[in-house]
Parts: structure tokens; sequence; C-alpha cells
């Protein structure tokens, strides 16, 4: 079984479709077993508490770069034999000493499709008020592996939802979330704790169940 951690700085709406999708038994090869929060007061430390699965907060503004943030992370995920690093929402760009200690196993979701409307910058509702100025028909999000380039990481899936032409960033947001995020992180990180993916090139190929 891989031990799961999943950052957060917010609501935490992804962190709730990770723990509904393992009380659903859909999480195969993988436990939850570590909630950080790089604020306190947050609801996804509520939604942590409420399920029972232990939760800290390492607040950002204690440390005086994320350099020195990322080194006492890193120890915490160490300490709890963390296997698989899932970034939910979490507003700290992680130092180069995390990604090194956990190459391809980390996973982030991006409300975008990737390379659209991604990198520095782009993040919440920013994202969504780009895709609405560029005019784009469609949209979605991403779960990608965490490399040291700004959501440049290997892609491990997309799904797409149409733009309407009444849409708000704030519509497209929820549209964004609802149909697409809360499934397919939880489909991501099962695949990853089931070993079914596998990396070649920055590509990512999904194994068929008997292919293990
Ligand atoms: C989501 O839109 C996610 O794609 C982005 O941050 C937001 C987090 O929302 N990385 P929540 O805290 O999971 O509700």
């Amino acid at each position: 079984m891989k031990n799961i951690a999943v950052l957060v700085s917010g609501g935490g709406t992804n962190l709730q479709a990770l723990i509904d999708a393992e009380n659903r038994g859909e999480i195969d090869g993988g436990k939850i077993t570590s909630v950080i929060s790089s604020k306190k007061g947050v609801f996804a430390l509520e939604r942590a508490k409420n399920a029972n699965i232990p939760f800290e907060v390492l607040e950002r503004s204690n440390f005086s770069d994320n350099k020195s943030y990322s080194e006492a992370l890193l120890k915490i995920l160490k300490d709890k034999k963390i296997d698989l690093i899932v970034l939910a929402g979490f507003m700290i760009i992680l130092d180069s000493c995390v990604i090194k200690a956990y190459p391809n196993k980390i996973i982030n979701i991006h409300p975008s499709l990737i390379p659209s409307f991604c990198g520095d910058g782009f993040y919440g509702l920013q994202v969504h008020k780009a895709a609405l100025e560029k005019g784009v028909k469609i949209t979605g999000a991403t779960v990608h592996f965490v490399n040291e380039i700004t959501d440049g990481g290997a892609i491990i899936l997309q799904e797409t939802v149409p733009v309407l032409d009444s849409d708000t960033p704030e519509s497209l947001q929820k549209r964004v979330m609802e149909q697409v995020e809360w499934k397919i992180l939880p489909k991501s990180v099962s695949l990853f704790c089931s070993g079914r993916l596998k990396i070649d090139n920055n590509r990512v190929f999904i194994l068929a169940k008997g292919e293990i």
C-alpha cells in the first residue's frame, strides 16, 4: 500500500474527491495517510479531520523562503514514509530539494489543458479568465507529474469541457472542477498507486491491468 500525502492551501474540494474515491474503494493500492496545509484555518483541514486523516499545518509565513520551507516539508514527508505527494490546490512552488527526492512521485492538478494557460502566474480564477479572454471553445484540466518547470512535467490525464457564451471565470471554474478535476485526480492517483503509469521520454503511458 502506498502512503499518499495531500498538500493543500484552501477549500480542498480536490482533497474531498480523493477521500470520497478512497471510501468507495477506488484508490487501488494507495491510502491518504497525511494532509499538510500551507495555511491555517482553511476548510481542507476540516475535511481531513472529518475523514480521520492525520493533518498538520506548515505555514509558509514562518519561513524566509521556499527553499527553507521545502526542506522542512521534506523532513515531514520522509518521517511519514510518504510514497506519493499530491498537490491539490497547494499554493507554494516546491524547491528542487523536494522534486529531486520524489522524482515522478509528485502529482499536480492544473485547471486548464496544458500547455495552454499554465506556468508562473496562472492559478485560480486567472486561468479561467485567460481562457475566456482568448476565446477558446473548449478547456479542461490536466493532471501531471511535477518537475522543476512550473506545470511542465509529464501529463498523466486530461479531459475537456465546453466553454459557453454565457460563461464567467467563476462558472467555467465550477464546470472544470465538477466535471473534470474531481474525476481525473483520483483516477490518476489510483493509476499511480497500482503501478500502471509508465514514463518514457516525458510521455506517460497507461498500462492495462494485465501488463503490470
Ligand atoms: C483547483 O482548481 C486546482 O486545479 C488548482 O487549485 C484549485 C484547488 O481547489 N490547482 P480545491 O482547494 O481543491 O477546492
